[in-house]
Order: structure tokens, then C-alpha cells, then sequence
């Protein structure tokens, strides 16, 4: 477990004095708290006035390294245990992506600087059963509000009925999902991630007839798509798959060559493309569902010597649009970026305070995307992209 504390003094024992210090610990669970405590050391040790569970786990586990420290008995107390703190247990998929740390920037950012809330984030490792098991922590535990960023769309039903049960409201966030009772969340906020496929699709109908006219279609007229999927099962997949497979269904001259599963991931892009690359150079467009998999792909397009982006023999259309990938479409590396905007913890703070107010929130909130080819960019635009 690693900890830093803005004042980690805990060898005044005996002091009276209550302290307040920050607390950030990414344990080997994947747990990530960030959050503000006072306490009073050298009083005998228990917590007093614990009013969740949560607070009373945190003492224990300060306690263990302050009784470590010192060699004395250390008394926590309560802030921010007390009724106004507001806590949120997060189970957050991991961090696979330059798109999910934005995203987890967006969410812990939001929250710290406010007294009022605490954020506690559980990384999932891109594993449902390590959210299932966050989540049922996060009951145990007692937190306000449980939100969860779903690795795939299937298998809630059980977790999200046990988190009803005890009266926990859920919010959805980034991906969905898919239960027959959406009584069992509050609201649902992240991208259309079936909008952002049909963008990209929209975008290559239009070069390849663009293409077709200058004479620069294929020997054949057939526009082979590789496709580097994203985690299977996850909303972010299976839409952006659906845009694709159903434009490939309706233009009789679009192929898809094959699907290659990256997980979303650099590392797995870069694997499954360097073996498919040994075999196969007859690629015209690669449709990359995140853009660090499209970094990987890029590498394997090297390696093996095949050009692409504009001018070259391969089109990349790329989701996400982060600065990196902004960057290397604005250099004619990348030909389209989607964008999937992960600074949505304001949102979700918004969503959130409407709901304690009794305000009645939608049932499903998109935020604001676009798409980008290099004519649309500029340095000015990518140098001040937020991630
Ligand atoms: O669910 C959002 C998707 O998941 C983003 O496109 C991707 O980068 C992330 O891993």
C-alpha cells in the first residue's frame, strides 16, 4: 500500500491537537481514496462517533500505521465521518487508456477539492468479478452512493439488485448496462458510443467515394477494413462494432477483412497486429476502436512496412481523440479521430446534486462529441487539448 500524506506526523502522540491530512492510497486491491480526515492522536484507541462502517475500516487501517509509527496508541475521530460528507464508493474499469486516467482525473478532481464529498475509487483492472467485489465492499461499507463504470455490459442483475436492496443509489457511468429493470440506476452519462460509429462510418462513405472519383479506389473497387475491437461485451465495442458491421452489411463493395480483439489496450493492439501483419499486407482501412490501440497499430504498421494516414496505402479512423492521437492526425498520420470525451465528472457532480435536491434527472445523459480529420485541427487546438 502506498500512502502520502500532506502531514504525515503521526509520532506526536499524546498531542491533542486535531490535524487535518490527505489521504491518498492506491493498495494492491486497487483501491484509491482521496480524501481529508482530522484526528486526535495518543487518546486510546477505537473510533468514536463512526456513523458508516467506512470510516470506522479507514480508522483501523490509519491506525495500523500510526501504532506502527509511534508505538502508541493513536484515537481517530470523525471528519469527515460526519452526516454532510457525502461518500461515493467508483468502481472504475482500470486504467487501459489514455482515455480512462483522463477520465479518472475528471472524477477525482471534481470531487476532491470539495469538503463536501468523498470520492472513493476501486480500480477494477478491466475485471467485472473485481467490480462485483468493490461493489458489495462499497454496501458493507455504507457509502451515499455507488457509481459504477461497467467493464461489459452483461452480468449486473445480481450485483445491481443486491445494491437496490440496500437503498444505495447507482449511478451508471461511460459504458451501460444491460438489465431488464433500469429502476436499478438512477441515470446513465457517457458517450453515444453508437453516434461516434456512425460518424466514422459516415466519414469513410464519403472518402471512398471521394476515392472512387480521383481514380484511387483499390485494383478491385473493394475497400478491405480491418477492425481492432475493444474489449468484448463492453458498450464502447459492441456499438461502435454495430455502426461498422452495419454499414459493411449495406455497400456491397466495403469487406471486412477481419476483427481483431486489442481490448482496448496499446500492448494487445500492437500483438494481434503484428501477427496478422505476417500474413496479410492487403489492408485498406483499419477501424480502431481507441486510439491506443491505434498507437499500437501504428508501431506493427512500421515494423511491417506499410504506409498509412494521408497519402498512404492504410486509412485510420481512430475513437477517442486524445491530444497524442489529435496530434498525429494533424501530422496526416491518423485520418479521422472520433471523440469520446471522458471529462464528464463535472457532469456527474451536476447529476448527482440534482438528485439530493429531489430534482428528477434523465435516464440517460450523453455528453458533447465530434470528429476530427487534420483540416479541422489546428497546433493552437491540439497543444491546449485537456487530454
Ligand atoms: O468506454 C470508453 C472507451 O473505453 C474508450 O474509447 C477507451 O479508450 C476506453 O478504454
Amino acid at each position: 500500500m502506498k500512502r502520502f500524506f500532506n502531514n504525515p506526523d503521526s509520532a506526536g502522540c499524546g498531542q491533542q491537537t486535531m490535524r487535518q491530512f490527505s489521504f491518498f492510497a492506491d493498495a494492491g486491491c486497487g483501491r484509491q481514496t482521496m480524501r481529508q480526515f482530522s484526528f486526535i492522536p495518543g487518546a486510546g484507541c477505537g473510533c468514536q462517533t463512526m456513523k458508516k462502517l467506512l470510516s470506522s475500516l479507514l480508522c483501523l487501517s490509519l491506525l495500523t500505521g500510526i501504532a506502527g509509527t509511534c508505538g502508541c496508541q493513536a484515537k481517530p475521530e470523525t471528519e469527515p465521518t460526519d452526516d454532510n460528507v457525502f461518500v461515493i464508493g467508483f468502481s472504475q474499469v482500470g486504467s487501459e487508456s489514455d482515455w480512462r486516467v483522463a477520465n479518472t482525473k475528471s472524477m477525482t478532481d471534481t470531487f476532491s477539492d470539495d469538503p463536501e464529498y468523498e470520492l472513493v475509487m476501486e480500480n477494477a483492472r478491466q475485471m467485472q468479478e473485481n467490480q462485483f467485489t468493490a461493489v458489495r465492499r462499497f454496501i458493507l461499507e455504507g457509502v451515499d452512493m455507488i457509481i459504477i463504470a461497467p467493464t461489459v455490459e452483461e452480468g449486473w442483475l445480481t450485483v445491481l439488485t443486491e445494491v437496490h436492496d440496500a437503498g444505495i443509489p447507482v449511478i451508471i457511468m461511460d459504458r451501460s448496462v444491460a438489465v431488464w429493470d433500469d429502476n436499478l440506476y438512477l441515470t446513465n452519462v457517457g458517450s453515444d458510443f453508437l453516434r461516434q460509429g456512425n460518424l466514422a462510418v459516415e466519414w469513410l462513405e464519403k472518402e471512398t467515394l471521394k476515392d472512387a472519383e480521383n481514380g484511387d479506389e483499390s485494383e478491385d473497387g473493394t475497400v478491405r477494413i480491418l477492425h481492432l475491437q475493444g474489449t468484448l461485451g463492453a458498450t464502447a465495442q459492441i456499438q461502435r462494432t454495430k455502426a461498422l458491421e452495419d454499414a459493411v452489411a449495406s455497400h456491397g463493395d466495403w469487406e471486412l477483412i477481419s476483427q481483431l480483439d486489442g481490448d482496448f489496450t496499446e500492448a494487445k493492439a500492437y500483438e494481434v497486429m503484428t501477427t496478422y501483419l505476417a500474413g496479410n499486407h492487403d489492408i485498406d482501412v483499419i477501424y480502431s476502436e481507441n486510439d491506443n490501440m491505434t498507437f499500437g497499430a501504428m508501431r506493427a504498421l512500421d515494423e511491417a512496412g506499410i504506409t498509412y494516414g494521408e497519402g498512404g496505402q492504410v486509412k485510420i479512423i481512430t475513437f477517442d481523440a486524445t491530444k497524442e492521437a489529435l496530434q498525429y492526425c494533424l501530422d496526416g498520420k491518423i485520418n479521422l479521430c472520433v471523440e469520446c470525451n471522458p471529462l464528464f465528472g463535472p457532469q456527474v457532480k451536476e447529476l448527482i446534486e440534482a438528485y439530493r435536491r429531489g430534482d428528477t434527472i434523465p435516464k440517460h445523459v450523453y455528453v458533447n462529441e465530434t470528429a476530427y480529420t487534420a483540416k479541422d485541427l489546428t497546433q493552437e487546438f491540439v497543444d491546449t487539448r485537456e487530454y
